[in-house]
């Protein structure tokens, strides 16, 4: 029996989990303990999930909650230290570049325990990103890296690591296979706001990098505001709190603006599938929007999903207002759109390559 234990505890790491979780689930020969760290906790950045993608109930709730990067990783550090001690997994598995993703990946590092990292190798080469440095350190650890890209798998060799990468394609696309028809037929979402199919952009705005800079997140707003389109924008917590502390809920008071809580995953795909354009800071709304076939706007100043970008769906404008306005303005639908992100069978192949580990050696 292949112990896995499994840390997550940011809303996309419930999304990136409910694929591999429940392809455990069928596997007789695999125990899954799972750890939610508690980092997001409100009902709508974590339980929805849970429920809504039958992610098998967290063994281990740490009740981390919010703090600075360094109080909050310590304090997963010195649970999940006493977790590994007393579960012994075979494995410790991680997802993404989160604080939760650092901490599982360093408590396990310091018992000896090999961890999988799933999203591997992706790369801004901007280390005031905290992802940046949760995903370098995390890939640096690991003995399965499992990379969603041909360029992530680049990134991991330019820094010499080539054993255990897998390029395995990414993990959400599984997800949005999986759930995309079951989205559009359950979610009222569009007629409940009242707004129709391509008649509306949608945004997301969350990273530090835009909601802790005044001139940037007004630069953002401002945009939004300009724009001749309804934009629905589901707020994250990070950034509603950030928008009051800056002063700057006249921005958003516009009627073109419609302000919504965060959205679970069903509604959130029956928003992007319809949506005309996404503008985002997101990483995971970049790539859904492609696996959607919808044009982004990427509200930064780089991206490790490059290959949308080269492709031409993708459209990188920081957060430069007259750029995003011009932007939006051009955008067009490009004719060609190859798979990027593999085949939907992330979870089955990672299952696969984990469940060939010889405990022995
Ligand atoms: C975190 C990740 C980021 C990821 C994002 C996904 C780190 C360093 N950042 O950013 O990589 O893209 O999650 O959404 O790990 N808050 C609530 N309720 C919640 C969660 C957060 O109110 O359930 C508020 C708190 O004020 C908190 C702030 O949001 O201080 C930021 O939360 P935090 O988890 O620290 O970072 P995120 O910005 O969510
Ligand atoms: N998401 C969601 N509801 C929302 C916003 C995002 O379900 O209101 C989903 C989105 O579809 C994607 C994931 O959350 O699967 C992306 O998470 P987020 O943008 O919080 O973090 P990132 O991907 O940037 O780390």
């Amino acid at each position: 029996m292949l112990k896995v234990l499994t840390v997550i505890g940011a809303r996309p790491q419930f999304i990136k989990a409910c694929m591999l979780s429940n392809a455990f689930s069928s596997e007789s020969n695999i125990q899954e303990i799972i750890v939610h760290t508690g980092q997001h906790y409100d009902e709508n950045m974590s339980n929805v999930f849970l429920k809504q993608l039958k992610l098998p109930n967290p063994h281990y709730f740490l009740g981390t909650g919010s703090d600075t990067h360094g109080k909050q990783t310590a304090k997963m550090l010195l649970k999940l230290e006493d977790i590994i001690i007393s579960e012994k997994p075979d494995i410790v598995l991680v997802y993404g570049d989160t604080n939760s993703t650092l901490a599982g990946s360093l408590a396990a590092s310091k018992l000896h325990i090999p961890i999988a990292h799933v999203e591997a190798g992706l790369r801004s080469y901007n280390k005031k990103m905290p992802e940046e440095i949760n995903r370098v350190l995390t890939d640096h650890l690991s003995t399965w890296l499992f990379c969603p890209s041909n360029t992530a798998v680049k990134n991991l060799e330019n820094e010499g690591i080539t054993q255990g990468v897998y390029q395995t394609g990414d993990i959400m696309y599984d997800a949005v296979l999986y759930y995309k028809d079951v989205a559009l037929q359950k979610s009222n979402i569009l007629s409940d706001l009242k707004i129709a199919p391509k008649n509306y952009y949608l945004a997301t705005v969350h990273r530090a990098e835009n909601t802790d800079n005044p001139q940037r997140l007004t630069a953002i707003l401002e945009a939004f505001r300009q724009i001749n389109e309804t934009v629905l924008f589901p707020l994250h917590p990070r950034t509603k709190n950030k928008i009051k502390h800056w002063n700057l809920e006249n921005l958003i008071s516009s009627s073109n603006i419609k302000i919504v809580e965060p959205l679970d995953y069903f509604d959130m795909l029956a928003v992007e599938s319809q949506a005309g354009i996404i503008l985002t800071d997101s990483g995971g709304v970049q790539k859904e929007a492609y696996m959607l076939g919808v044009p982004c706007i990427t509200l930064r100043d780089e991206t490790e999903w490059i290959e949308t970008v080269n492709s031409g769906w993708n459209h990188l404008t920081g957060a430069d207002m007259e750029k995003i306005l011009e932007a939006a303005r051009k955008i067009s639908v490009p004719k060609a759109h190859t798979p990027l992100f593999g085949d939907g069978e992330t979870s089955k192949s990672i299952c696969k390559s984990l469940m060939k580990f010889n405990k022995t050696i």
